[in-house]
C-alpha cells in the first residue's frame, strides 16, 4: 500500500470522488461501540441521502442505547452478528452495499494482555472474512479503521504513513496484521481498500475501561484514579467527531490503496491529562494512585497527519481545551448511561485488572 503501490490496475488508482451527489450505501461494522456509534450519528446528520446498516456482535463494548435516537430513522438499520460469520457477511453483502467501514474490533490493550485470543479472532480473522466478502460482492470501497498503535512507540519523529510497523501489544499486533491483509487484498485482487490510522479518541459513549471515561467516572464516584507507571506516557488526543469527519472525507475523496494518518498534534502526558480532568471536576490531585505499569507500555504515540490534510483537505475543528470540557460534561449529564455500562461484566473485569496493583 501507499508509496510504490499504485495497485494492480489503473482503474483502481483513481479517487473515489463522490462529490456528484451519489447516494452511499454504507455497511458499518462495530457501529454500537464508541467511535462507530459517533460515526453513525455523524453520517445521518450530515448526509440526508446516505443509508447505513450496522453489523455488530454486541460484545461487552457494544451498546445499542448509544443509537437510541436513530433507531427509527428509515435510513438506518441494525443487524446483530459477528464479522467472523462468513455466511452472514456474504448474505448481507449481497444486498447491494457500495462501502464498508470496518470499526468492529476488540479494542482494549489491557484486555489483549490478559487474553489475546479474541483479538486474533475478530481483528484478524474477522477482517479477512469481511475483505473476502467485499471481494466477492464487488464493493466500491473497503475502509479499514486502524490505529497509530501499529507503529509502536516513538521518542523522536512523529509517525508518517511510511513508518515501519512495530506493534508492541497483542491488540496493536492484531490491528497491524489486519492492515497487512488489507494491503494484500489491494495488491493481489485490486480490492479498493483504504486504511486510516488515528490517534487516541475521546468523546461521548466511550467505554469506561479507557483512560478518559475511567478517570471521569471514577472521580465522580470518588474512587481512586489508577495511573500506570510514572504517568509520563504521551498520547495525541483527538475529539471523536474530528475522527468521524476524517473518515467521511476519506470515503468521499480518498485514494484506493492509500493509508491516511489522522491526528491533531495534541500530545499530553497521562498525568497532565488526568490532572486537567480532576481540575474540571473540582476533585483533588490526591485521588491519583500510581499502580504497576502496563507490560510493554508504549511511551509515546505521535502522528504526522500531513497527507490527509494536504491531499484531502481535512483539518480538526475541535480544540482540546473546549472538547475535553464538553466531554466531561457529557459524562456528568449521562450518569445513567455509564452507571449501567459500569455494572455487570465490567465490574468483574475491573476487579481482575486492578486488584493487587
Ligand atoms: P469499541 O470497543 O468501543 O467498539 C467495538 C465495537 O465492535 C463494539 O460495538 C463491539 O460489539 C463490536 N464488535 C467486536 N467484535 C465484533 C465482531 N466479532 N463482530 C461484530 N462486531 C464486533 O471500540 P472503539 O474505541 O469504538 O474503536 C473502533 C475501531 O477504531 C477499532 O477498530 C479500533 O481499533 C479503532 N481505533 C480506536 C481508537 C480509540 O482511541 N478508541 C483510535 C484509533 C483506532
Ligand atoms: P487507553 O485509554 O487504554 O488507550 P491506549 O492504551 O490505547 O493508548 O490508555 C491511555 C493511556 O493511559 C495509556 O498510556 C495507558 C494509561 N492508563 C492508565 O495509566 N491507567 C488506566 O487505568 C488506563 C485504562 C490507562
Amino acid at each position: 500500500m501507499t508509496r510504490g503501490s499504485t495497485g494492480p490496475g489503473t482503474g483502481f488508482t483513481r479517487r473515489i470522488n463522490r462529490n456528484n451527489g451519489e447516494t452511499v450505501r454504507l455497511l458499518v461494522t462495530g457501529g454500537a461501540g464508541f467511535i462507530g456509534s459517533n460515526f453513525i450519528h455523524y453520517v445521518l446528520s450530515h448526509h440526508s441521502d446516505w443509508q447505513v446498516a450496522n453489523l455488530d456482535k454486541l460484545t461487552y463494548a457494544g451498546n445499542l442505547t448509544n443509537l437510541d435516537d436513530v433507531q427509527s430513522d428509515p435510513r438506518y438499520r441494525f443487524a446483530k452478528g459477528d464479522i467472523n460469520d462468513r455466511k452472514l457477511v456474504s448474505n448481507l453483502l449481497s444486498q447491494g452495499f457500495d462501502t464498508i467501514v470496518n470499526f468492529a474490533a476488540e479494542s482494549h490493550v489491557d484486555r489483549s494482555i490478559m487474553d489475546a485470543s479474541p483479538f486474533i479472532e475478530t481483528n484478524i480473522v474477522g477482517t479477512q472474512v469481511l475483505l473476502e466478502g467485499a471481494r466477492q460482492s464487488g464493493i466500491k470501497l473497503f475502509l479499514q479503521v486502524s490505529t497509530d498503535e501499529v507503529y509502536g512507540s516513538t521518542d523522536s519523529n512523529a509517525f508518517t504513513e511510511e513508518t515501519c510497523l512495530a506493534p508492541n501489544s497483542p491488540y496493536a499486533a492484531s490491528k497491524a496484521a489486519a492492515d497487512l491483509l488489507c494491503r494484500a487484498y489491494w495488491r493481489t485482487y485490486g480490492l479498493p481498500v483504504i486504511i486510516t490510522r488515528c490517534s487516541n479518541n475521546y468523546g461521548p459513549y466511550q467505554f469506561p475501561e479507557k483512560l478518559i471515561p475511567l478517570v471521569v467516572t471514577n472521580a465522580l464516584e470518588m474512587k481512586q484514579i489508577p495511573i500506570y507507571g510514572d504517568g509520563l506516557n504521551v498520547r495525541d488526543w483527538i475529539y471523536v467527531e474530528d475522527h468521524c469527519r476524517a473518515i467521511d472525507i476519506v470515503i468521499q475523496k480518498g485514494k484506493p490503496g492509500e493509508i491516511y494518518n489522522v491526528g491533531v498534534g495534541s500530545e499530553r502526558t497521562n498525568l497532565e491529562l488526568v490532572y486537567k480532568l480532576l481540575d474540571i471536576l473540582g476533585r483533588p490531585k490526591s485521588m491519583v494512585t500510581f499502580v504497576a505499569d502496563r507490560p510493554g507500555h508504549d511511551r509515546r504515540y505521535a502522528i504526522d497527519a500531513t497527507r490527509i490534510s494536504r491531499e484531502l483537505g481535512w483539518q480538526p475543528a475541535f480544540s482540546y481545551e473546549s472538547a475535553i470540557g464538553d466531554t466531561v460534561n457529557w459524562y456528568i449529564k449521562h450518569e445513567a448511561w455509564w452507571r449501567r455500562v459500569k455494572s455487570g461484566e465490567y465490574l468483574d473485569y475491573y476487579k481482575r485488572m486492578y486488584s493487587g496493583k
